[in-house]
């Protein structure tokens, strides 16, 4: 019987596979970029050490979100199941650093805290910044952003904007949005002693580079950058609204003994995430 002897491929042939092989990996990048990733979210776990901690906080946990950005483009349903799963966490503070919404004018609001109740606000001390989108569209809207501010300090979050207070001895401030203009580093730090464990919240990670910190030595707790939204292999993240691309995202080590983290953000601006899936982070509060 004679035997079938299979053609050999032709540089045609290569090229027509090649292509087609190109075209599904594409298809399936882009598939997995705006259907699953955007949603999948990752709870990612830290130490964080302060010198003088007080005994009675060593252990207890921290959770941070960030950049929810409620408003026509994030899956509002998604944003809700992640905050009744914050429970589940047992957190014992919650930190929240800002872009809370995207909106024109003040209609998210509503929607915004209707969301907000979702999460185990009424059960856990909970700290918060606004963001830049948290003053509307141009960024420069004071009244939207002080009457988002009455509601959420109505839902019993302590909102921080160049105050601080103080959370069972760790002291706690919060810079208002630099994008906003309304960042008053100077304001802020006055009124923490800046020898006892302190922490920071601060939208925008820039804030790190202003003057003023002096012999701050805690932790900055930002979001703001959603990591970039997309990293690709060699090239990183292209789009990272910040100057200094070291905030990307994650546990940076600053001068003069601060640490800086940046959460990656729950929300997008674009239904996109490729190399950086939302992010919940929970730090575990230890002695330096
Ligand atoms: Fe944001």
């Amino acid at each position: 019987m004679p035997s079938r002897e299979s053609s050999p491929l032709t540089r045609r042939d290569w090229l027509r596979r090649c292509a087609a092989g190109g075209a599904t990996l594409a298809l399936g990048t882009g598939l997995y970029a705006w259907r699953v990733e955007p949603h999948w979210v990752e709870v990612t776990h830290h130490a964080m050490p302060f010198v003088g901690l007080p005994a009675a906080l060593v252990g207890k946990r921290l959770v941070q979100i960030s950049d929810l950005h409620v408003g026509p483009v994030v899956d509002n349903d998604y944003l809700r199941g992640v905050l009744r799963r914050l429970a589940d966490l047992e957190p014992d503070y919650l930190a929240i650093t800002g872009d809370f919404m995207t909106t024109r004018g003040d209609e998210e609001i509503d929607l915004t805290i209707e969301t907000l109740r979702e999460a185990p606000i009424a059960d856990t001390p909970t700290v918060a910044v606004l963001g830049n989108h948290d003053y509307a569209d141009n960024f420069r809207n004071a009244a939207v952003a002080d009457r988002f501010a009455d509601r959420l300090r109505d839902l019993g979050i302590r909102l921080l904007r160049n105050e601080s207070i103080e959370l069972d001895g760790l002291q706690v401030a919060g810079c208002d949005d630099l994008w906003a203009r309304r960042a008053d580093l100077f304001a802020t730090l006055n009124q923490v002693e800046l020898s006892r464990p302190t922490l920071c919240l601060s939208h925008n990670p820039d804030t790190v580079d202003l003057a003023g910190w002096t012999t701050f030595s805690g932790w900055v707790l930002s979001g703001h950058t959603h990591g970039g939204q997309c990293r690709f292999p060699l090239l990183g993240a292209p789009v990272l609204p910040i100057r200094n691309h070291r905030y990307a995202r994650g546990h940076v080590r600053l001068s003069g003994g601060r640490n800086l983290y940046v959460n990656r953000g729950l929300g997008y601006s674009r239904r996109v995430r490729l190399g950086v899936r939302p992010e919940v982070t929970v730090f575990t509060l230890t002695t330096a």
